[in-house]
């Protein structure tokens, strides 16, 4: 392998879950400019339609799949097709996710539900239904985006938190379980980044002030900064980098 090529992503089958706004976006792209042919997700027709109709007014290969990552139905429906009509998946990015916020006496059963059953049965879900095609060809990457709640705690999101640790320790098992077919799974842990997800945060100028004094960086991240990340998790450049997460965060994590 040469230098040159370890971040060659031409090509390559990119399947991106929760693509139609947000974090998501922005790693489609990013992996439709290197050379992709990038899948877009969501559960929304309309909006992942109109997001592919943007993707291919900027010349990218791209083709789109409506699932939720919470059904195993359509995930398996959706994955088959695609291995019929465009190729196997090399990487898969399970960015789909949701946050429900409320102190945790108040959480209701099926919220809690919900949370989990989005940010970690879902990537679960999706990684089983496309590791068949990566087993056969001895190759695969596959991204978790995770959180500062992989690590850290906060008020009123302790679902969220349950399911971002939870998904490091699903990152970790999967590595276990399959790098031997030559399969990279890891991590990124985004800090905080202006999206829909976000918003109640960004508009509230004392979460804002506190974030901006909190994070050494003193600043929200911008979403392109999560790509060299994304790009070196998904190419040549990670062949022997398993069960990892990568935090980029500036520098929060790092200090208290
Ligand atoms: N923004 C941040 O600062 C930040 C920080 C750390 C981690 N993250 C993580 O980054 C990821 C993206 O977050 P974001 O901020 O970009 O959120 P966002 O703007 O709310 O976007 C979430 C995406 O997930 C999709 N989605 C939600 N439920 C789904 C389901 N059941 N099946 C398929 N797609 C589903 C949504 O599409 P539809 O609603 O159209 O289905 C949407 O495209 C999440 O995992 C989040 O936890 C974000």
């Amino acid at each position: 392998m040469k230098v040159e090529n370890l971040f060659n992503l031409k090509g390559k089958v990119a399947l991106v879950t929760g693509s139609t706004g947000g974090l998501g976006t922005v790693f489609a792209k990013g992996l439709a400019e290197n050379g992709c042919k990038v899948i877009l997700n969501g559960r929304s027709p309309e909006k992942v339609n109109t997001q592919l109709k943007e993707f291919k007014s900027y010349g990218y290969s791209a083709f789109a799949t409506v699932f939720d990552v919470t059904k195993s139905d359509e995930i398996n429906k959706a994955i088959q097709k695609i291995e019929k009509e465009i190729g196997s998946i090399d990487i898969l990015i399970n960015n789909a996710g949701i946050n429900l916020r409320a102190p945790l006496e108040d959480f209701k059963d099926d919220d809690w539900e919900k949370v989990i059953g989005i940010n970690l049965t879902g990537a679960y879900k999706v990684s089983k239904a496309v590791v068949g095609g990566m087993i056969k060809k001895k190759a695969g990457k596959i991204i978790n985006i995770g959180s500062m709640q992989s690590e850290l705690g906060r008020a009123t999101i302790a679902p969220y938190a349950a399911s971002k640790g939870g998904l490091k320790m699903l990152t970790k098992g999967l590595a276990t379980d399959w790098a031997k077919y030559n399969i990279q799974i890891n991590g990124i842990g985004p800090g905080y980044f202006k999206t829909e997800m976000t918003k109640p945060l960004w508009e509230n100028s004392e979460f804002d002030s506190w974030l901006c004094k909190r994070t050494p960086s003193n600043r929200w991240g911008i979403a392109e900064e999560l790509l060299g990340a994304l790009l070196f998790l998904a190419s040549d450049a990670s062949s022997y980098v398993n069960g990892q997460m990568i935090y980029v965060d500036g520098g929060l994590l790092a200090t208290i």
